[in-house]
């Protein structure tokens, strides 16, 4: 099973680093192959809805997502991480999400996206219903593309303590049980 971690925080030694460094260790224990994309020094901008997807599947705009797109596609299961910023997603993350959207087109018949399996993983300053918004876009998403929604994991009041306290470690352990299966 391919794994991979598309990582939407801009900081390389932060919390959500640290939630995704813990979880690639147990998603590898458990014998999957496992890759972390980190998409903030990536030049991912946003969808120009420019249409050239319709009826090709093939973004028009050539910068790193074309990269990161073909890392989705080659995944079994894609976990978004994120730290929430203003109750959503990071800009970065949010931009490789639009970005998705050149890979489906209903209409053409073209959807390589489908049979997909896609968690969250997310860190936030305050209680996790700040994030009940992000997921519930998710599972919207899920629904339209027709993938698979895997489940949803989270730190509130993160820092690098909190993430590795037993009672997260525990958390995180249940839904990388569940994720990869
Ligand atoms: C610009 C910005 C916006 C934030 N907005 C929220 C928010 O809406 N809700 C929340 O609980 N925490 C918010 N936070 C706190 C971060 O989610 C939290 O500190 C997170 O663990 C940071 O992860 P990182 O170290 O990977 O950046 C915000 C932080 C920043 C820098």
């Amino acid at each position: 099973m391919k794994v991979t971690i598309f990582n939407g925080s801009p900081r390389k030694n932060g919390n959500t680093v640290t939630m995704t460094a813990s979880l690639l260790e147990k998603i590898r224990a458990g014998g999957a192959d496992a890759e972390e994309v980190f998409l903030y020094p990536m030049n991912i901008r946003g969808c120009m809805n420019c249409g050239a997807c319709r009826g090709s599947g093939e973004c028009a705009l050539k910068d790193d997502c074309i990269t990161a797109l073909k890392k989705f596609e080659d995944s079994d299961l894609v976990i978004f991480a994120s730290p929430i910023y203003m109750w959503h997603l990071t800009a970065s993350l949010n931009a490789f999400i639009e970005r998705l959207h050149s890979l489906c087109d209903h209409e053409a018949g073209i959807n390589r996206m489908e049979g997909k399996r896609i968690a969250m993983a997310m860190t936030m300053g305050d209680d996790e219903y700040v994030a009940a918004d992000v997921v519930n876009a998710l599972l919207m998403f899920c629904g339209y593309f027709k993938i698979e929604y895997a489940g949803a994991f989270a730190v509130p009041f993160a820092d690098k303590e909190q993430i590795m306290r037993p009672l997260y470690q525990e958390k995180m352990r249940d839904f990388v049980d569940k994720i990869i299966k």
